[in-house]
């Protein structure tokens, strides 16, 4: 089965192509357009969109040796994402599957984002904790069967990327600020600034990342403007940011692994690129734990993540009556939460 996916529901442009669950292109266009404004402008996300997608398409196609008449399925994403960026990569993938009458699926992201941990040879096996930490989301699930989640926390203010940004932000550095902090993290010390790791208590899982970024942005106006543009003392800051932050996902994860006695542990999204975060997840494989992280090109947003989840909604029969063509306006109206989650 050969599936053609796309992702557009942010500032990303993605196309892939996969022979079943096995990826055979993955285009990403970075839209960096973005970077001067601080953060995604809706509007000028939506325009990049129409620009690049028949580029990327083109070439997700040659690079997987493929042709439009190859493919059998079809799959874009559908939801949580910005309305109008997400129409364009819908109504695209729509329009294919009219044309080469072959079933359209639509994609959840943050489902996406989940079964990104399935490419591979080393796929979770079920029941898992996943954790999925993008920009927009920060969910901690148990998942015992394919699209059976039980969502056991959230975030209660910034999503963990979030905070990441903002806190780039206020340090100056530019955005997207995650890989910048982990960057500057690298030559800092994480002892230096103690910022508070929320605590642990039994049963409760939610997430809150607001008081962190509160503490760093209340540290930093107290520094004076010299030690505000030593880099020694940024790298300090985003060591022990990045840190707590971190610690907060780990410890949470672990209480959940231990509760329900499950030691697969599934981590995806935007935030699972970091290294800190890396590191610490996989020090635990050596306590038998088994812990699945996608490659670094699969934790921010990607088409084949789209694709891998489309395949396993197929094959596991999922909304399967929906892909008829007579229902194509009622699938993927584009919600602008985690509601199908
Ligand atoms: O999953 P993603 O690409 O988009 C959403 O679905 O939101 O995640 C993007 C987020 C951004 O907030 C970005 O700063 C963060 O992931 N991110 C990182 C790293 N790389 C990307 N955060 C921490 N460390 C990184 N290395
Ligand atoms: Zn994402």
């Amino acid at each position: 089965m050969i599936i053609l996916a796309f992702e557009t529901s942010c500032d990303e442009t993605a196309a892939a192509v996969l022979d079943d669950d096995k990826i055979l292109s993955n285009i990403i266009y970075t839209q960096s357009f973005h970077n001067k404004f601080g953060g995604v402008v809706p509007e000028i996300a939506s325009r990049e969109h129409l620009k690049r997608l028949i580029l990327v398409t083109e070439k997700a196609l040659s690079d997987a040796n493929k042709n439009i008449k190859d493919i059998n399925i079809v799959a874009a994403t559908s939801s949580p994402g910005l309305i109008g960026a997400l129409l364009i990569g819908l109504n695209f993938a729509k329009s294919i599957s009219l044309s080469l009458n072959i079933p359209f699926i639509a994609v959840n992201h943050i489902q996406a984002h989940l079964y990104s941990t399935f490419v591979g040879n080393n796929k979770p096996t079920f029941p898992f904790i996943s954790l999925i930490v993008s920009g927009g989301h920060t969910i901690l699930s148990k998942v015992d069967n394919f699209f059976v989640h039980k969502i056991l926390g959230t975030t209660l203010d910034d999503a963990a990327g979030e905070a990441f940004d903002k806190v780039a932000k206020i340090l100056g550095l530019g955005y997207p600020g995650g890989p910048l902090i982990d960057k500057y993290a690298t030559l800092g010390n994480e002892e230096s600034v103690k910022f508070p790791i929320a605590k642990i208590k039994k049963g409760e899982y939610n997430f809150s990342f607001s008081g962190i970024k509160t503490s760093v942005l209340r540290y930093y106006q107290s520094l004076d403007d010299s030690k505000k543009k030593n880099n020694q003392i940024l790298s300090d800051i985003c060591a022990s940011f990045q840190k707590s932050v971190i610690e907060a996902l780990y410890n949470k994860v672990k209480f959940a692994s231990k509760e329900f006695n499950i030691k697969n542990i599934a981590i995806s999204g935007g935030v699972s690129a970091n290294s800190y975060l890396r590191n610490r997840f996989l020090k635990l494989q050596k306590s038998g734990y088994k812990i699945h992280i996608p490659e670094l090109t699969l934790n921010t947003d990607n088409a084949a993540m789209v694709g891998i989840t489309a395949y396993y909604k197929y094959i596991n029969d999922i909304d399967k009556k929906k892909y008829l063509h007579e229902k194509l306006l009622e699938t993927a109206k584009p919600k602008l939460d985690y509601e199908n989650f």
